[in-house]
């Protein structure tokens, strides 16, 4: 009789600890999503990158994570960006809950460029008051047969040429476009950002 009440005793600690587990792991989850709405600008928002020179978080193991937030934040990892960063991750509970975060998310395979020329092609740059590309190409790249005369068909457009045109458009040398719409688009686009757009219009 008292070895089965031990048992059950035990069992339900079991069942209460393994309950206590989860709720945990869901709470690091959302808080640390929540903390790392800075972190999400670079590495974006499930830790997949939009940036090239930004490692994909997401996926990666939390105590890696850890320990890179607090090498960066002791100088013992030194760069330019992160250095600065980290100092804004204060607690040891915030680093832990943003580590939960990026770890637990999916890796997409290596830096995908089409997202972030997905993103601008879908909407624009806000931030630097850009119009997304489907609002003058039409959704997809299609044009706009309305005003075919002056909104080309983009998707599916060789790579390399839409590379060259916006260069072109932001140096100058190309400005055959009505009232300058282009130009003043492509000054906004870093070659980064081109060469993403570029490889996403091809794909279209
Ligand atoms: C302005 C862009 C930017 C922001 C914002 C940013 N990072 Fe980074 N992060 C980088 C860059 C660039 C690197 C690569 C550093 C290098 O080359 O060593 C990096 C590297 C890292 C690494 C190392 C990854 C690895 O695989 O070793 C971690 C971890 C990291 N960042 C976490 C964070 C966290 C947490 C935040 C938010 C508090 C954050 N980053 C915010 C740009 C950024
Ligand atoms: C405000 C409207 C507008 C927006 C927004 C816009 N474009 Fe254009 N785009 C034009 C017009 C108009 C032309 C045609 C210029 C001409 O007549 O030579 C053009 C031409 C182009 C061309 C040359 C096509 C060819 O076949 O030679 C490329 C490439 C291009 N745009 C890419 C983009 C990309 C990428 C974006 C988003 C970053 C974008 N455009 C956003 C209006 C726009």
């Amino acid at each position: 009789m008292g070895k089965k009440i031990k048992f059950i005793v035990w069992l339900l600690l079991m069942a209460l600890s393994g309950l206590g587990t989860v709720h945990a792991q869901d709470d690091d989850f959302a808080a640390g999503k929540a903390k790392s709405k800075l972190c999400q600008q670079c590495h974006g928002e499930d830790g997949n990158s939009i940036n090239p020179f930004c490692p994909n978080l997401a996926g990666q193991n939390p105590a890696y994570l850890e320990k890179q937030i607090r090498d960066f934040q002791a100088r013992v990892r030194v760069d330019p960006i992160m250095t600065g960063v980290s100092q804004s991750v204060i607690s040891d509970q915030d680093v832990k809950d943003i580590a939960a975060y990026f770890g637990s998310r999916k890796r997409m395979a290596g830096y995908n460029a089409n997202k972030i020329g997905q993103l601008i092609f879908r909407e624009g740059k806000p931030e630097s008051g850009l119009d997304s590309c489907a609002s003058c190409h039409g959704e997809n790249g299609r044009g706009k047969q309305d005003d075919a005369v002056a909104f080309p068909v983009l998707g599916g457009q060789t790579r390399d040429y839409v590379i060259k045109q916006l260069r072109d458009m932001r140096s100058g040398a190309r400005h055959n476009d009505p009232a300058g719409m282009m130009g003043d688009i492509a000054k906004k686009l870093s070659d980064a950002e081109i060469s993403a757009l570029a490889d996403y219009i091809s794909e279209l």
